[in-house]
């Protein structure tokens, strides 16, 4: 049976150990693929209707009052059944604290009895803060394992680390 991979990742200007800097591929997409790579499975991009601002300050105030809105941003396509696989990875950017308000979108549609979720995160010194706790919620009925947190400026060198964790 194959494995999918949920997640979701923003391109566009990001801080990089205090620096700001324009990247064209977000730092959890480079996971993601690692991923793919790896074990072949299927790939699913969580992307709202309304894209972020690529300005990093801009994009910090609308993610900050989503959340506080408790917001569940459209998304383009949403998936709408898990039922073939049995493993899923679900990543995502530590946004703060937690997951991103459109993967809270997307996983609250889909039924997670049964399924065995990894879940990964990259960040900038926060690590899963308290999205393992959202995760629990958002993924009810699933095993969870151990989950994988990768700081964002060192995704390029994390394929082993990644192939390890996938193998635990
Ligand atoms: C809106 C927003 C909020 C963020 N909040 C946090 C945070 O609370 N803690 C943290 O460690 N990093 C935070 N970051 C940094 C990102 O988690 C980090 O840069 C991540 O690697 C970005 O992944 P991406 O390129 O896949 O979107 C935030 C970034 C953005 C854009």
């Amino acid at each position: 049976m194959k494995d999918l991979i949920i997640y979701f990742s923003r391109s566009g200007e990001n801080y990089f150990g205090g620096e700001l800097k324009n990247i064209e591929k977000g730092n959890t997409e480079v996971i993601a693929e690692y991923i793919q790579e790896i074990t072949g499975a299927d790939l699913f991009k969580v992307e709202p209707i309304v894209d972020y601002p690529e300005d990093y300050m801009k994009c910090i105030d609308v993610a900050k009052k989503e959340q506080q809105d408790d917001a569940r941003p459209e998304i383009k396509e949403a998936l709408g059944d898990i039922a073939s696989y049995d493993t899923i990875y679900i990543g995502f950017p530590n946004w703060w604290g937690t997951l991103p308000m459109p993967m809270f979108t997307q996983l609250e549609q889909l039924d997670f009895t049964d399924k065995t979720v990894k879940a990964f995160v990259t960040h900038e010194g926060s690590g899963f803060g308290f999205a393992q706790k959202d995760l629990k919620k958002l993924c009810a009925g699933a095993e969870i394992k151990k989950g994988l947190s990768i700081p964002g400026a060192n995704v390029y060198d994390s394929k082993d680390t990644v192939e390890t964790w996938i193998n635990e």
